[in-house]
C-alpha cells in the first residue's frame, strides 16, 4: 500500500511503491529513490516536482 504523509510546514512524503509520477505531457518521471520519495507543496523547490529543501529557508508555513 501507497501512502502520502503531509509533513508539517514540508512536502508530501509518499511511502511504498507503485506510484508514477508523470510531467503535464504524460512523460514519466522518475524520482531519486524509487520506494519513498518527496513531493513539494510550497512552490519553492527548483527540482520540482520534488522537494529539495527550500520550504525551510522559504520559512514556509501549512496553517495547520
Ligand atoms: S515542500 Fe520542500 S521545497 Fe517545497
Amino acid at each position: 500500500m501507497t501512502t502520502i504523509k503531509v509533513r508539517k510546514n514540508g512536502p508530501y512524503l509518499v511511502i511504498g511503491g507503485g506510484v508514477q509520477i508523470t510531467d503535464h505531457e504524460g512523460k514519466p518521471i522518475q524520482p531519486d529513490k524509487s520506494e519513498n520519495f518527496v513531493l513539494c507543496r510550497c512552490g519553492h523547490s527548483r527540482s520540482k516536482p520534488f522537494c529539495d529543501g527550500s520550504h525551510r529557508g522559504a520559512e514556509f508555513d501549512d496553517g495547520s
